[in-house]
This record gives C-alpha cells, sequence and structure tokens, in this order.
C-alpha cells in the first residue's frame, strides 16, 4: 500500500490539553490530523467548528485533514479553508454530484475529498475518482467516536483500490484499531483514521508504531 499514513482523529483528545495533544501525537510520527466537524443535522451529534481549526492551525504544521459532516458544506468551504484546512472532504449523502464543491475547495487551494456512509454503495462516489485527491470510506455510521468497526464495507475498498487512479488516497475511518487496520490494509486502504485506537492509549508513540507496523506491505 506505499508509504503508511496514519491521520489521528483528534476528536478522542483531551481538549483541555489540545496543543499537548497534538505536539504528542508528531512526536509519535503522525504527518495527518484529522479533524471532525458535525452539525447535530447530517449526523446527530455537535462536535467543533473553525474557532478549534484554527487553533490547531496555528500549533501545528502537520496537515490538516477536515472531514466535514455537515448538511451545507457550501456555506463554509472557504472558512475552514482559511481557518488551516489543507484536505476538506464532503459526504456524497448531501451532495449526489460534488464536482462543483470540489472545485470550490481547489479555487481555495485545498485538496478535495468525498465520504460515504457503510449503507451508501460505491457506486455514488465512482463517477467522481478522477475529480478528488481523497475517498473516505466511512466504517461506522458517523457521529460520535468509539463504535466498532463494520467489515462489510471492506468491498469497497477493494472496488476502490480496483478503480481508484494514481495518487487517490483511499482512506478508511471509524474503528480503526489493532484488530481492525490489517483488514483495511488488505483491501487497499491507504489512509488510516484512528481516533479511540490511538488516543485512547497512554503511549501515542508505542501505539502508533504498533499500528503502522500492521499496515506494512
Ligand atoms: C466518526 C468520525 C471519526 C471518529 C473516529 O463520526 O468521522 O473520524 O473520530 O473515531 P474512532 O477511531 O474512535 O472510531
Ligand atoms: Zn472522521
Amino acid at each position: 500500500a506505499g508509504h503508511v499514513m496514519i491521520g489521528p482523529s483528534l476528536l478522542a483528545a483531551d481538549f483541555r490539553y489540545l496543543a499537548r495533544e497534538i505536539e504528542r501525537l508528531e512526536a509519535a510520527g503522525a504527518r495527518f490530523l484529522h479533524l471532525d466537524i458535525m452539525d447535530g443535522h447530517f449526523v446527530p451529534n455537535l462536535s467543533f467548528g473553525i474557532p478549534i481549526v484554527q487553533a490547531v492551525r496555528k500549533a501545528t504544521r502537520l496537515i490538516l485533514d477536515v472531514h466535514l459532516m455537515i448538511s451545507n458544506p457550501e456555506a463554509h468551504i472557504e472558512r475552514f479553508r482559511e481557518a488551516g484546512a489543507d484536505y476538506l472532504t464532503v459526504h456524497i449523502e448531501v451532495a449526489p454530484d460534488p464536482r462543483p464543491l470540489f472545485e470550490m475547495i481547489h479555487r481555495t487551494g485545498a485538496c478535495a475529498g468525498v465520504s460515504l456512509n457503510p449503507p451508501t454503495p460505491v457506486e455514488a462516489v465512482i463517477p467522481y475518482l478522477n475529480d478528488c485527491e481523497l475517498v473516505l470510506v466511512m466504517s461506522v455510521m458517523p457521529g460520535f467516536g468509539g463504535q466498532s468497526f463494520r467489515p462489510e464495507v471492506l468491498p469497497k475498498i477493494r472496488r476502490l483500490r480496483q478503480l481508484a487512479p494514481d495518487g487517490l488516497m483511499i482512506s478508511v475511518d471509524g474503528g480503526v484499531n489493532g484488530q481492525t487496520i490489517g483488514q483495511c490494509a488488505e483491501a487497499g486502504a491507504t489512509m488510516f483514521i484512528v481516533g479511540t485506537g490511538l488516543l485512547g492509549h497512554d503511549n501515542y508513540s508505542q501505539r502508533y508504531r504498533e499500528l503502522a507496523a500492521l499496515v506494512k506491505d
């Protein structure tokens, strides 16, 4: 699967010590941070928004992978970019033709991603694989960290691996941990979003190394 990319999800961080959490993830070897934006509408939960993305941006030069679990991404894309997002991912369920959103994201200078929920067939995103840089396969229903991985999404990852143009990142998000990351890598994922499976442990460096070792070819 090429270079190992693990994207720690800040949703599982201790927000009292956000800068310290980011330093610990950097020290562990992270090159990406995954930021989960929830609107209480597309998903039945709220998380954090633009001020936190700005604060994270001030704390680090890591690549910020911003996952927009929101119903009207077009209204917020530019401000998330100004806040410091490097990747902006929108859900296919709110944008059945995501190309205008990709164009908006690309105009800001960010990379664009498309995400699909477990019940959404992979066919929904296949027409757009040449128009974005990242496909984010949800392996739980979005809205909450700490849920169990749904192995029925593995065939979707396999199908995307077969069809993906060179350079398209295939990311998997939800319930990724030491028990499930190997299956995701075997199916062809190239980016692994890990919340509780990393930040739920005391020693991030050790845990990061263990996870990375499980996805090496
Ligand atoms: C779920 C989010 C995930 C979540 C992953 O709505 O999109 O990124 O933070 O958390 P874990 O790894 O604990 O499932
Ligand atoms: Zn996410």
